[in-house]
């Protein structure tokens, strides 16, 4: 998949840091660029700002967790464009607190969007990219897939087992033709911080980690990347 021209990519959790950095450097890659996420305001935003510079974009409100939304996600696409080409299973939730403080309903939350939803999307363009032979999958998980760090609890977890998934996935998919890639970003400017007392400036910004997917996206065709780990230079992020 050297030239992205015209390749249907799907970027779940596109409305805004690193999900939407990713498609605006997609698209601006020539690529058609499915721009997903709850906040439908969001979204469109993304997509008007593709298309305010020539580019070729789509926004379809879906929620990673609700299979029925994800089915129909798909759908359109496939009547829009055709099947989708690259899947960025992106969309990620953190919730930032000690195991002994954390909640049910928080564990269960990252668990549902952070590895159920990339199981989910992945189900969901399989049958396709079984079909032509061809494909790429490429989960966005953190150094917190294979780091503890502090106050993380769930987050690791969940990160942990999407890399886990990622791995098999990759064992089932390389038969196929199907590509799956592990993208590890360290501390990166976004929302995803809340107000954590973090130093900012010293973390890689959303262009920054874009950048290392699209490459990810342009790997050679006879190649497969398997994990690609990436983090700010200088400082302990
Ligand atoms: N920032 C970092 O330091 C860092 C480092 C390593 C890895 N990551 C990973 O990178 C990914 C993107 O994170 P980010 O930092 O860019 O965070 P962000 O700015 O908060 O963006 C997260 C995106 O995911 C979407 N999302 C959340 N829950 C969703 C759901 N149930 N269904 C669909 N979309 C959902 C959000 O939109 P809605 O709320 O509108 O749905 C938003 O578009 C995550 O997987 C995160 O774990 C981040």
């Amino acid at each position: 998949m050297r030239n992205l021209q015209d390749k249907i990519v799907w970027i779940t959790g596109s409305g805004r840091g690193i999900g939407r950095a990713a498609a605006m450097t997609l698209a601006r890659e020539g690529a058609k660029v499915v721009v997903s996420a709850r906040t439908g305001e969001e979204i469109k935003t993304v997509v008007r700002e593709i298309e305010s510079t020539g580019g070729q974009a789509i926004a379809l409100v879906c929620d990673v967790t609700k299979n029925e939304q994800i089915s129909n996600l798909v759908e359109k696409v496939k009547a829009k464009w055709g099947p989708i080409d690259i899947l960025i299973n992106n969309a990620g939730i953190g919730i930032f607190k000690k195991i002994s403080e954390t909640t049910k309903e928080d564990w269960e939350t990252m668990m549902d969007v952070n590895l159920k939803g990339a199981f989910l999307c992945s189900h969901a363009v399989l049958p396709d990219m079984i079909e032509k032979k061809a494909g790429h999958i490429i989960n966005v998980v953190s150094v917190a897939g294979k780091q503890a760090y502090y106050s993380c609890g769930g987050y690791c977890a969940s990160k942990y087992g999407l890399l886990g998934f990622t791995d098999v996935l990759r064992l089932e998919m390389r038969k196929h033709g199907i590509k799956v890639t592990a993208f590890l970003p360290g501390a990166t400017d976004t929302a995803i911080w809340g107000d954590a007392d973090v130093d900012r400036s010293k973390m890689m910004t959303p262009e920054q980690v874009a950048e290392g997917i699209v490459s990810i996206c342009y790997s050679n065709p006879n190649v497969l990347n398997e994990e690609i780990v990436m983090r700010p230079i200088g400082g302990d992020l």
